[in-house]
């Protein structure tokens, strides 16, 4: 199995390019806060306005479950898009029927046009084959630039490849090379890192990674209690789903079957409130007194990620290993961040990492830039990490 790619598309002046996007940004009082996604798209767009292609940007934007929703329209995209783009961008009230048709035709070649809000259609999110028609008849080809919507079976993101030829977009091609090379067919020894608040939500990823795919796994954040508690430390007041100590004691069990090391915190940065630059304490693992709650792995535990990054040569990341938005519980996570942005900056560590906080981590330890890779997917990153198919991806296999 493999995919076309957008460079073997052949002659592409004149024909209309359907290209699903995923301009779903945070906005705030219709202003957009973060433009990633936006720039995200631009290589695609540019590659193929320079061909000569009619380009229709199909997205979604929220959740308007099948209604017109004028809060969330995508036509403030409009302005930031064009400025990005550096040309004007048409718009179509409606993202299929007659006034779309018009639009897309209208276009010269290499003009760009978005489409309205695809889920104002309630056939987008069944992926009503008669909906995914009606899209068709806009493009000769299709184009999916949306690694972050794969995990969706929608009309836009899966209909519509079987119905015209379809390709990769740059980011989305981009996205999936850096995947396959964190988890597909990875240089070994390969290093995990997982955290975040809770096990309950990453059951299914945890499982996964240590069923074969990883060397060492690193676990940290909230759900580290967890697995501390089930290996018999008192973790005071700290966040801890007491309930899931069965769970965490098999995930241990897999790791060892499998022979992946796991790496629990070893020391603890502990407070009795969560606030920005209260002094932590930092324990032992079995010093942690009944009001107190760890926010955070301790400098051991963040030496010892960091020798194993060392020792890896792939690194596949997945949430923080601390309360990292309130200072200084951000410690463990930025120390670690800014060791293996080091090392991937000196070509010896493979670093991907993805997920929203995650994204928000590496970023606010400044070293985003000097990964191997960092995806701003969200839901579909976590599915991806769960060993899932992601229909939106398989739908462009050839
Ligand atoms: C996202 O923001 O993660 C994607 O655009 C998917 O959005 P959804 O969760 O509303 O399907």
């Amino acid at each position: 199995m493999g995919f076309r790619t957008l460079g073997g598309a052949g002659d592409l002046k004149g024909k209309r390019a359907l290209v699903r996007v995923d301009f779903n940004v945070p906005m705030d009082g219709g202003r957009i806060t973060d433009d990633t996604r936006l720039r995200a798209a631009l290589p695609t767009i540019h590659a193929l306005s320079v061909a000569g292609a009619k380009i229709a940007l199909l997205a979604h934007f929220d959740r308007p479950k099948g209604k017109r929703v004028p809060e969330m329209s995508l036509k403030p995209i409009i302005g930031p898009l064009s400025k990005l783009l550096e040309q004007p961008v048409a718009w179509a009230d409606d993202c299929v029927g007659p006034e779309a048709e018009a639009v897309v035709a209208g276009l010269e070649n290499g003009g760009v046009a978005l489409l309205e809000n695809l889920r104002f259609h309630a056939g987008e999110e069944k992926n009503d084959p008669a909906f995914a028609d009606q899209l068709a008849r806009l493009g000769d080809l299709y184009v999916d630039d949306a690694f972050s919507a794969a995990h969706r079976a929608h009309a836009s993101t899966e209909g519509l490849a079987h119905r015209l030829p379809a390709y990769p977009g740059l980011s989305m091609q981009r996205e999936l090379e850096a995947l396959e090379a964190a988890l597909g067919s990875p240089k070994r020894p390969v290093l995990g890192i997982v955290g975040g608040s809770k096990v309950s939500t990453k059951i299914d990823l945890l499982k996964n990674l240590v069923g074969g795919k990883l060397d060492a796994l690193a676990i940290g954040g909230g759900m580290a209690n967890t697995f501390l508690f089930a290996q018999g430390h008192d973790v005071g007041a700290s966040l801890c789903e007491r309930d899931l100590k069965a769970t965490a004691l098999e995930i241990l069990a897999e790791a060892k079957a499998n022979g992946c090391e796991i790496l629990l915190p070893v020391d603890l940065a502990v407070a009795t409130e969560l606030r920005a630059g209260v002094k932590p304490s930092i324990r032992g693992l079995d010093e942690v007194g009944a009001d107190d709650k760890i926010f955070d792995a301790g400098p051991k535990s963040a030496d010892r990620v960091k020798a194993a990054m060392d020792a890896s040569a792939t690194l596949i990341w997945n949430g923080p290993l601390g309360v990292f938005e309130v200072p200084p519980f951000d410690a463990a996570t930025v120390a670690t961040a800014r060791h293996a942005a080091e090392l991937a900056k000196a070509g010896k560590l493979v670093a991907v990492a993805g997920g929203g906080d995650t994204v928000a981590a590496l970023h606010a330890a400044g070293v985003t830039a000097d990964f191997t890779f960092v995806s701003t997917a969200g839901g579909a990153f976590l599915e991806w990490m769960e060993g899932k198919t992601l229909p939106g991806v398989a739908a462009l296999e050839v």
